[in-house]
């Protein structure tokens, strides 16, 4: 948990994905900061769990609400019921993604399909959903997680990638056209971070086959590969989340910020 000094007070954030992981510790890190903040998750009784804990732990509010970010009707829904609680919506963190290892030509159309859906769609239909609202405002802050592997291909990665590279285009397409509007968008681009979405079978032990590595092994492979020498934490991504929800990045749009301790440079 981070110990906040109110850099969000007053401000009211949707971030999604948020019942767990990277989403979590962001939705956690705001209201430490003083923010009002909406978890989405398609899980909607995970995100009410966390809605509850998050209000104990960082003294402030958070509420649980259930979205899936691929589906029109519920993300349009969600986002009328968000901002029907909260009053407005200030900061939006697109931050739902799903992620597997597979190598290309075993890779089923469905899993192709899910991958956008969620990752690049997901950000389309939440963007479409805010911004009328922010336009109104006259102002507003969005930031989309991407990833390294938004920055440079991978191999076994290729929907993953595909999906991650399109949530940059869109960012810089977007902070273009919404910039006259007075809202910045951003994304960040996190590095190997130890979460659910790591563990899962699916996730580690394909890595692993992929590098000839046992699934205990690929943590410290990582860590012999980033210039920092430890993997990614949650903290550190939700830090710069913070940084970029707040006024201190109000001169900054369209910019991709690698949080992996060096493992990406440019
Ligand atoms: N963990 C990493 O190493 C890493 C690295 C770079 C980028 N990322 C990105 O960070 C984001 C969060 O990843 P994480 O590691 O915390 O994952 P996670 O699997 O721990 O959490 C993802 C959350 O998103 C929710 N979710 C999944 N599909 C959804 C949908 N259709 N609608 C709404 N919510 C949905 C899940 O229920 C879960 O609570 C993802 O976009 C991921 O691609 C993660």
């Amino acid at each position: 948990m981070i110990a906040g000094t109110m850099r969000l007070k007053g401000k009211k954030a949707l971030v999604t994905g948020a019942a767990r992981g990277i989403g979590h510790a962001i939705a956690g890190a705001f209201v430490s900061e003083g923010a009002e903040v909406a978890i989405c998750d398609i899980d909607g009784l995970a995100a009410a769990l966390a809605a509850d804990e998050i209000r104990r732990e960082c003294r402030g509010n958070a509420y649980g609400f259930q979205m899936d970010v691929g589906d029109r009707g519920s993300v349009f829904a969600c986002v009328e019921e968000c901002v029907a609680r909260l009053g407005k919506i200030d900061i939006l963190v697109n931050n739902a993604g799903i992620s597997r290892v597979v190598p290309f030509l075993e890779m089923p159309e469905s899993l192709w399909d899910d991958t956008l859906r969620v990752n690049l769609k997901g950000v389309y239909l939440c963007c479409q959903a805010v911004l009328p609202s922010m336009v109104a405002a006259g102002g507003g802050t969005i930031i989309n997680i991407s990833s390294q592997s938004g920055k440079r291909g991978n191999s076994q990665y290729a929907a993953y990638c595909a999906s991650k590279f399109g949530v940059i285009g869109l960012t810089q397409s977007l902070a273009q056209e919404f910039a006259e509007s007075g809202i910045t968008v951003n994304a960040i681009c996190p590095g190997v971070v130890f979460t659910e979405l790591w563990r899962s079978p699916d996730m580690l032990d394909a890595y692993a086959r992929k590098r000839g590595l046992a699934p205990e092994e690929v943590a410290a492979y990582f860590e012999s590969k980033i210039p920092l020498r430890r993997l990614c934490t949650v903290e550190d991504v939700a830090r710069v989340a913070v940084f970029l929800a707040s006024d201190d990045s109000a001169y900054m749009t369209g910019q991709s910020l690698n949080v992996s301790g060096g493992l990406e440079m440019s």
